[in-house]
């Protein structure tokens, strides 16, 4: 039976095996995914030992994507620009890695908003940690000319600008406002509005009518911040999907099929959501 997991330090909340269990399911494979909480100082070790462990692959979370990284023999291009992988598998004894969170980000703005690309001269970006990075790349892989990004500590953000190149202009958070006017898509990749978290507060009413708002918070499913969007009357794109759409390039390495991300699959997530109380703010 081919078995994959889940590898981060604490992994416990992680969504994937639900993801993947329910693929597995759907398509009718016999196969495994698990969940390993695995400590920082056991990383190296652990994925030099995947094989020997009986997986033929795994996702990557916080905070060994960037180990992870480092380990493998060969990654793909978009790895390679973000110096981390959240999915790895084995292919002829070697170790092989890739970043599907850019994938998962622009594939799901792609079904939530479509042409959202179209007249993206300007994007706006909130937070600089590690989901930031993938978003931004993504922005750029798909034309966008210009990304604001803001930062409560501006020197992370400029940290990603001297990273991914100089259409990315690093500001500080409290000077949103007067960018927001030139806006067609802001992404909240910071951990406000995150469940227990104080809500991210922006004047949507200063954004044009056709820009399109997306969070990569799915806990709760629907943000303070999404609500406030939608109730301005723009599109609001939540972020499950995100987490979604990462997951397929990974299952189909290891399981040999394609998934499809469709309503069912969202649904049995959303139920899990809604069985802990984390749908609602
Ligand atoms: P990830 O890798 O998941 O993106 P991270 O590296 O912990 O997560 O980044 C969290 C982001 O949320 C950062 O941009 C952080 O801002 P700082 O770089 O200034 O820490 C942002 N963030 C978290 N709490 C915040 C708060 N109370 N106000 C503003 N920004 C906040």
């Amino acid at each position: 039976m081919r078995r994959a997991c889940v590898v981060g330090h604490p992994v416990a909340h992680s969504r994937s095996p639900l993801l993947h269990g329910y693929w597995l399911r759907r398509y009718g494979i016999e196969g495994g995914y698990g969940r390993e909480d695995v400590a920082p100082d056991q990383a190296q070790a652990f994925f030099r030992e995947l094989a020997d462990r009986g997986y033929v692959g795994c996702n990557v979370t916080i905070p060994h994507k960037e180990v992870a990284f480092r380990m493998v023999d060969a990654a793909d291009e978009t790895a390679r620009a973000l110096g981390a992988c959240n999915t790895l598998w084995l292919e002829d004894g070697r170790l092989l890695g890739a970043n599907t969170d850019v994938y998962g980000f622009l594939a799901n703005l792609d079904a939530g908003a479509p042409g959202w690309d179209k007249a993206c001269g300007t994007a706006l970006v909130l937070g600089a940690g590690g989901a930031s990075r993938a978003v931004v790349f993504g922005l750029l892989s798909r034309g966008v000319e210009r990304v604001i990004l803001a930062n409560r500590t501006l020197s992370r953000a400029e940290a990603v600008a001297a990273l991914l190149g100089g259409k990315v202009i690093p500001i500080p958070l409290d000077e949103v406002e007067r960018h927001l006017p030139d806006a067609m898509l802001v992404v909240n990749t910071t951990s406000l509005g995150m469940k227990g978290q104080p809500p991210l507060e922006l004047n949507f009413a200063r954004l044009p009518d056709t820009a399109v708002v997306t969070d990569a918070v799915y806990v709760p499913l629907e943000t303070p911040f999404l609500k406030a969007a939608r109730a301005r009357g723009l599109a609001a794109v939540d972020g499950l999907g995100m987490l979604l759409h990462q997951g397929v390039p990974g299952f189909e390495r290891w399981f040999g099929v394609r998934p499809e991300v469709d309503t069912a699959l969202r649904a049995e997530i959303m139920a899990d959501l809604a069985a802990k109380g984390q749908l609602e703010a």
